[in-house]
């Protein structure tokens, strides 16, 4: 068994913005290395994560402070999966994590009060945020599902947006690529950038 703790590997962004075409081509290109990975989500498919995603096509009514309790306990449940995972040996890729309630949430509840309640989650190694233009993402998202969810408005989606671009400069291993581009070039971006890191040097 490997030492070292396996780095963690985060996708933030809006949704359609390419979060899991993106985390899946990492994971089969760390896989194609030779490298063991797991592949997860935010919000889980635990209870939970049912809960939340229940409360997203608003066939449940929450008020916020009560989602943004969800979604850190969720999170909570997920970290202690993903930090087993990290001890053993393995690669672990999230899609979607601690940021996302720090960009989602403070829309509507103190940013501070999201950074407190997930103060337990870790600090991801790396974290990419695909940063796709909401009308681009609303578009992708309009050709798979008819739904719309509780965040897809043109100004909010803006609104969260400008918190992620002021993530990507405040927060440690946050970087910002443009994911209005085809899948195959955002991806080398983000393969570049982890070759870059030196996260996986001297990993088996
Ligand atoms: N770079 C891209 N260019 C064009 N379409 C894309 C790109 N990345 C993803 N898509 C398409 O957009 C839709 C949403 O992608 P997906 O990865 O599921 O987004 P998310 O997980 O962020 O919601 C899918 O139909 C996917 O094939
Ligand atoms: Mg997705």
């Amino acid at each position: 068994m490997n030492k070292r703790r396996m780095p963690f590997i985060v996708f933030e962004g809006l949704d359609g913005s390419g979060l899991t075409t993106q985390a899946s081509r990492l994971h089969e290109w760390l896989s194609s290395k030779g490298y063991e990975v797991f592949l997860t989500k935010e919000p889980t498919d635990g209870l939970i994560g049912s809960l939340i995603r229940s409360a997203l096509r608003r066939e449940l009514i929450i008020d916020p402070d009560t989602l943004a309790l969800l979604f850190a306990a969720d999170r909570t449940l997920h970290t202690k999966e993903i930090s087993k995972l990290l001890n053993e040996g393995v690669i672990v890729i999230s899609d979607r994590y601690r940021l996302s309630s720090f960009a989602f949430q403070s829309i509507e509840v103190e940013l501070e009060w999201i950074r407190k309640i997930n103060e337990k989650a870790l600090t991801p190694d790396l974290t990419f945020i695909i940063d796709t233009p909401p009308l681009i993402c609303l578009r992708r998202i309009q050709k798979q599902r008819f739904h719309m969810e509780l965040y897809e408005e043109v100004d909010k989606l803006e609104r969260i947006r400008e918190v992620y671009h002021r993530l990507a400069e405040e927060e440690r291993g946050v970087f910002l690529i443009d994911g209005n581009r085809p899948e195959n070039v955002v991806s080398s971006d983000i393969f570049t950038i982890l070759r870059d890191s030196g996260l996986l040097e001297g990993l088996e």
